[in-house]
């Protein structure tokens, strides 16, 4: 059975990174299309069809002149709007050549991208997490592809109690018995809150805050389900940094689907203490980095285990929030197809 696309296409999504993007040509696979994105002279961000007009060659495999794209088969070269404007064989360009350009909005460290109806992007805005442009925070992340669908990782992300059993030496103990999840829902968004008993820290968190382990501390976690295209979360121990501040982290999870069982994950974290301390990243990156492999390695083999269908298994109260999420995105699909009817692209 070939699963069925079921990601909105009208939402802004995560094309990459700021830092990823210049004037290279990069090729991305975003909601089943293959686009091709680089940077303009002035240090706009370009995304077009990565397909030539004229027999199908990737774009992505051509070269920048300028701020025109020339393709690397036949030379059709081509402006940022998407339109050829110069083909070498003949001194005319034939009606009709001309790609895909989509509209893009860079808030570093993310470019998103619309794929929706152009037009409608307008209807939503790309979110920004505060603590990615307030002072007293550092941020890192990274990137990486996992082959599952999109909800399959959003379910994940809305529910912290598989931790201690896929990340057991790295789970911090409070999460053995968490308490219920108290989960607020909006008409496009659904976040949860836990807050725990005073409980243990795990080694990493520990040796990551300067921390005791051997002492407890308040401890509370929350996510939320902003889009389809993106994930924000945190944890909090109520111990106060060298600000004063109860220690937060921050994360963010953006994720982009290539296709119905093929998703593109790029992760931001930031912490807002011993900011000025790269030691601390350096110790806090790989953790993550082992996060996102484990969190690949389980998601992979559930989707692989589908067998193409979206079978359901029995749902416990741990899943409310990525229920929800799940109805969300159900409406913005059935809306958007019963849109299509009328309005066919
Ligand atoms: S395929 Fe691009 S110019 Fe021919």
């Amino acid at each position: 059975v070939s699963p069925e696309a079921n990601y909105p296409l009208g939402c802004w999504y995560i094309a990459g990174t700021s830092d990823e993007v210049g004037r290279q040509l990069i090729r991305r696979r975003l909601l089943d299309r293959d686009v091709v994105l680089f940077r303009q002279a002035s240090g706009a961000v370009v995304a077009l069809e990565d397909r030539c007009a004229h027999r199908s060659f990737p774009l992505s495999h051509g070269r920048l002149e300028g701020d025109l794209l020339v393709c690397g088969y036949h030379g059709f070269t081509y402006d940022a709007a998407g339109s050829c404007v110069r083909v070498p064989s003949q001194d005319h360009v034939p009606y009709g050549a001309r790609v895909d350009a989509f509209e893009v909005r860079e808030q570093p460290p993310f470019v998103w991208i619309w794929l929706g109806a152009p037009g409608e992007s307008g209807r939503r805005a790309p979110y920004h997490p505060s603590w990615l442009h307030e002072e007293g925070w550092t941020s890192w992340g990274g990137q990486g592809h996992i082959d599952a669908n999109h909800l399959l990782i959003h379910e994940d992300l809305l529910d912290l109690t598989a931790a201690p059993f896929v990340y057991p030496e790295i789970a911090p103990p409070v999460l053995l018995s968490p308490p219920p999840l108290e989960v607020e829902v909006t008409e496009t968004s659904v976040s949860y809150h836990r807050t725990f008993p005073s409980g243990r820290l795990s080694g990493w968190q520990a040796g990551a805050t300067g921390l005791a382990e051997d002492q407890d501390y308040e401890q509370s976690e929350s996510g939320t389900f902003v889009s389809p295209a993106l994930w924000v979360g945190g944890w909090e121990v109520g111990a106060p940094t060298e600000h004063g501040d109860v220690h937060r982290l921050a994360w963010a999870y953006a994720l982009t689907p290539a296709g119905p069982t093929s998703t593109h994950v790029i992760w931001i974290a930031a912490r807002n203490w011993a900011t000025a301390q790269p030691a601390i990243t350096e110790y806090m990156a790989p953790r993550f980095e082992e996060f996102f492999r484990r969190r690949k390695s389980v998601l992979e083999a559930v989707q692989a285990n589908l067998d193409g269908s979206d079978r359901r298994g029995v749902s416990v109260s741990a899943d409310a929030a990525g229920l929800r999420a799940r109805e969300i995105v159900a409406t913005m699909l059935a809306q958007e197809r019963g849109r299509a009817v009328l309005r066919p692209r």
